[in-house]
């Protein structure tokens, strides 16, 4: 056991190891679809979609960009901004409802697409909470010293999932990835470390009707149309983020005062925006790429996350709060000292 500090009732502090940004990365479709042109494809207008979602346009894979393509993308950006190569890597993660196919795992293919043949790789589906759980879950892997270098990853295309028929769900999601390079370090075991702080997950699968997917392997052994009640998911949105944003901050002892930035999954403007009120963060420290890339579910977190670290926004030693919500229902947050 390793101790610091000069009085150790008040200041008693464990090393432990933390998982930290080595680097990040984000990849989006070639094709970009704006509300003007899905005015022509459903009964909406561009002022409609701006007004309650803020959503302004969205990329959209054609069918070369699977899912495991635009991860692998990404997971290739996020290796050359942390200096690293493949081969450096020892665990993927890769979070997606939308994978290339029933099995192989998408992660397994974009290891096999990043050309490497060690480590594990797996998926992980909390639908829009995934990229939260999966970074949870490869700093545990961290954590425990059976890994060193994460590629957590999230990638999804949604539009192959929708009803385009259906005006109250298909102008809300996009397709794109993102991902971060993660790495084991010794911190000191305080909320100065750098790395992951904290990671609150919750679900309650009560509310299973309210987001999902109408089919599946196991039960119409089809692949299934996004359903829902949006104005349900609205009502609880906001109250079950703010409580696992709460929880995050007493976990490691910081406040909203001290949070540099605010990276909340990008489903609504207006759920953004009223989740960041009622926790007290100022509106200039939230980040909102919504406008831009549209409900990317699982890659919506590494999209904004390198959105504001390419354009100067995020620096290092920022502190850096993650939460989602997502089908299931599934919720988290995770605290980050980038
Ligand atoms: N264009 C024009 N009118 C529309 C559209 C559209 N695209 N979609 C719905 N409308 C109409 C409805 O038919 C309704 O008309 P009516 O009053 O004549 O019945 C009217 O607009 C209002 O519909 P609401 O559903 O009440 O609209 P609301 O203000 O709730 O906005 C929205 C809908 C944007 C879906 C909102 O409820 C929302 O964002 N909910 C949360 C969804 C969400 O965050 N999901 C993702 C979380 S998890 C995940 O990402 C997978």
């Amino acid at each position: 056991m390793i101790r610091s500090g000069t009085r150790p009732e008040e200041s008693i502090t464990l090393k432990r190891i933390r998982s930290i940004v080595r680097g990040i990365g984000s990849y989006l479709p070639k094709r970009k679809l704006t509300n003007q042109e899905l005015e022509k494809i459903v009964d909406t207008t561009h002022e409609w979609i701006v007004q309650r979602t803020g959503i302004e346009q969205r990329y959209i894979a054609d069918d070369s960009e699977t899912t495991s393509v635009l991860g692998i993308r990404a997971a290739e950006a996020a290796l050359a901004d942390a200096g690293l190569t493949a081969q450096d890597i020892d665990l993927i993660v890769c979070a997606t409802s939308t994978p290339d196919h029933t099995f192989p795992s998408t992660a397994t293919m974009i290891q096999n697409g990043l050309g490497i043949t060690h480590g594990a790789a797996f998926d992980l589906q909390a639908v829009c909470t995934g990229f939260v759980y999966a970074v949870a879950t490869a700093d545990k892997f961290l954590q425990s010293g059976s890994h060193k270098r994460a590629l957590v990853i999230g990638a999804e295309t949604f539009s192959r999932i929708l009803d385009w028929n259906d005006r109250t769900t298909c102008v809300l999601f996009g397709d794109g990835a993102g991902a971060l390079v993660l790495e084991a370090q010794e911190g000191e075991g305080n909320s100065a470390d750098r790395g992951i702080l904290t990671s609150q997950l919750r679900s309650d699968g009560r509310y299973r009707e309210k987001l999902y997917v109408d089919g599946g392997p196991g039960s119409t052994k089809t692949t299934g149309i996004l359903k829902m009640e949006g104005r349900e998911v609205f009502k609880f949105a906001v109250g079950m983020v703010t409580d696992v944003v709460q929880d995050a901050f007493k976990a490691s002892g910081t406040t909203p005062e001290e949070l540099k930035w605010f990276v909340p999954h990008q489903a609504n403007k207006r759920i953004i925006t009223a989740s960041a009120d009622k926790l007290g963060i100022a509106p200039e420290k939230v980040v909102i790429t919504v406008d831009r890339h549209g409900n990317t579910s699982a890659a919506s977190i590494p999209l904004a996350l390198d959105v504001a670290r390419k354009d100067g926004r995020i620096k290092d030693g920022d502190l850096v709060m993650i939460e989602a919500i997502g089908g299931g229902f599934t919720w988290g947050s995770a605290l980050i000292r980038w």
